[in-house]
């Protein structure tokens, strides 16, 4: 249903931001065709749709990165038109990107100062005044970070908290966190989670676009769904369910989220024995089975990530050994571990994994490349075949495969790099957060895809955060605790309550 009135029925409070029918091409590309969006005072207001729908367009655009081609933007109910970043900052937007902008030799004052530094009497810096500063927005934000160490080392989602206390000290009206949550614990979204809120509480108006939809019923109270780099609807959080947004989302239903396939569980392929590496992850030992889904469950920092690093020879360790089909894979060396027929999507796939100034084409044939072109095996029609199959499967959003891989949307560059590693047809798939920051619809896409290739008798080891997705994809459950592996559960056995459990307590030997 679209209707015209994009505010939710009933809510009076003032408007902070509005867009009506903004649109903004690159060349062919038309990224947002109609962006609509009212935003009000004290409000948490979600912004949902598929990989490409022009959501973070939109921000772009409302934060003065991008300028708009046509369309009405007010901000406080003024015509607004940013020619830059700093313009739409003095009128006081603040937009918190997934990956901080912070700079690493300067302070933690220094940052949230950054430009703005201030003075005392004859002009001095007065850094006592903006320290002291910094002391009462951590404490009002119940934040415990010392204002005088460096950014550099923080992590990630200290670093986000920074850029909202920057935000908050700037007297910022509108708040836009895109993706905020990817690369964050539980207990870190819960902290994220209480400072958007007290925001909200302060009468400001904040954007938080997710693909997360526990995450958008847990915080949002309205919510607007894009389709297309169109407006579709804006709804009350509660007058809504999932199922509904996703209808909106896709424009069909999206039935079964986590379409499991019974497969033949054979040979062993990968085997893992007491993997160690000193002050990161301690005695690994698992086995990989031709057709098997092997979940890695665990919470955020937990050591899955390292170990899948260290399998494939990314990372080095210094005891134990990796071996497939029988025969030992060399420590550090990822091509003897392709040769050996082991493939690893990273978990920061924009950053590991995609040459963002070249084609979606050239980048999914990368790894294949890389194998049979020595052999003179590969032609160009082969090649393109390849692309066009891979980038098909996984429902690539982009103009053409020669369309450059930086201008795809964040979720549509996660996809090439999903392909390029399935083109390379390896044995054992190594997974690192599977649909993080893909869409609902693709999600189960992506899930079919993996059931299938166990089906073909595939071994696949998956690191997944999200439990349903384990607990939906997995033949068997790894689950570490502070780099250790603290329960191995079958699927028959496998509940989000055992597997919590064993993610978080430690198991009665390391006790
Ligand atoms: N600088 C650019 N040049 C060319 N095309 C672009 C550019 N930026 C975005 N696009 C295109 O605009 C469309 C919308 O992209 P956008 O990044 O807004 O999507 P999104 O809704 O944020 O998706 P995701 O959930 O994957 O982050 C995509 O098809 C993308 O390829
Ligand atoms: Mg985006």
């Amino acid at each position: 249903m679209q209707t015209s009135d994009a505010a939710v029925p009933g809510s009076d409070a003032p408007v902070v931001l509005e867009l009506a029918n903004v649109a903004k091409s690159f060349g062919a590309v038309l990224a947002l065709r109609s962006g609509t969006l009212r935003v009000q005072a004290g409000s948490i207001h979600a912004l949902i749709g598929e990989n490409g729908a022009g959501k973070s367009t939109l921000v772009k655009i409302v934060a003065g990165l991008y300028r708009r081609d046509s369309g009405e933007l007010r901000l406080d109910g003024e015509d607004v038109d940013f020619a830059t970043t700093a313009q739409a900052k003095a009128a006081g937007v603040a937009v918190i990107y997934q990956e901080p902008t912070l700079f690493p030799d300067l302070s933690v004052t220094e940052n949230i100062f950054m430009g703005r530094q201030l003075t005392g009497r004859f002009g001095k810096i007065d850094r006592r005044a903006m320290r002291h500063e910094v002391e009462r927005l951590f404490t009002r934000l119940g934040v415990a970070i010392d204002p005088d160490r460096p950014a550099e080392g923080l992590s990630i989602a200290d670093q986000q908290v920074i850029e909202i206390a920057k935000a908050v000290s700037l007297d910022a009206k509108l708040l836009v966190m895109d993706e905020p949550t990817a690369a964050l614990s539980g207990v870190e979204v819960e902290r994220l989670f209480s400072i958007a809120r007290s925001l909200r509480d302060e009468g400001r108006g904040l954007i938080f676009i997710s693909h997360r939809f526990d995450e958008v019923f847990a915080l949002c109270d309205t919510v607007t769904v894009m389709r297309d780099g169109a407006y579709i609807s804006t709804m009350a959080i509660a007058d809504t369910t999932p199922s509904e947004l996703v209808r909106q989302m896709v424009g069909r239903d999206v039935t079964e989220l986590f379409p499991k396939t019974e497969a033949a569980i054979g040979e062993p392929l990968l085997e893992v024995t007491n993997l160690t590496s000193q002050g990161v992850f301690h005695d690994i030992s698992f086995t990989v089975r031709a057709g098997e889904i092997v979940g890695l469950a665990g919470l955020v920092g937990a050591g899955r990530s390292e170990v899948a690093r260290a399998v494939f020879g990314v990372d080095g360790y210094q005891e134990g050994s990796v071996s497939m089909r029988g025969a030992p894979v060399r420590r550090g060396r990822p091509v003897d571990a392709m040769r050996a027929g082991i493939a690893l999507v990273p978990e920061d796939r924009r950053k590991q994994g995609l040459v963002v100034d070249s084609g979606v084409g050239r980048n999914i044939t990368m790894a294949i490349r890389r194998g049979l072109a020595r052999f003179g095996l590969l032609t160009t029609g082969m090649e393109n075949n390849a692309a066009r199959v891979w980038a098909s499967r996984l429902e690539v959003k982009a103009h053409a495969l020669d369309t450059v891989a930086a201008t795809l949307s964040g979720g549509n560059q996660q996809k090439v790099v999903l392909a390029k590693w399935l083109a390379t047809e390896p044995d054992v798939l190594i997974i690192d957060e599977p649909t993080r920051g893909i869409d609902v619809g693709t999600k189960s896409e992506v899930h079919r895809l993996l059931s299938e290739l166990a089906g073909r008798g595939m071994g696949i080891l998956m690191i997944s955060s999200e439990l349903p997705e384990v607990l939906g994809m997995a033949d068997r459950v790894l689950v570490m605790r502070e780099g250790r592996i603290t329960a191995e559960i079958d699927r028959a056995q496998a509940t989000s309550e055992n597997v919590m459990f064993a993610a978080t307590h430690a198991s009665e030997q390391h006790a």
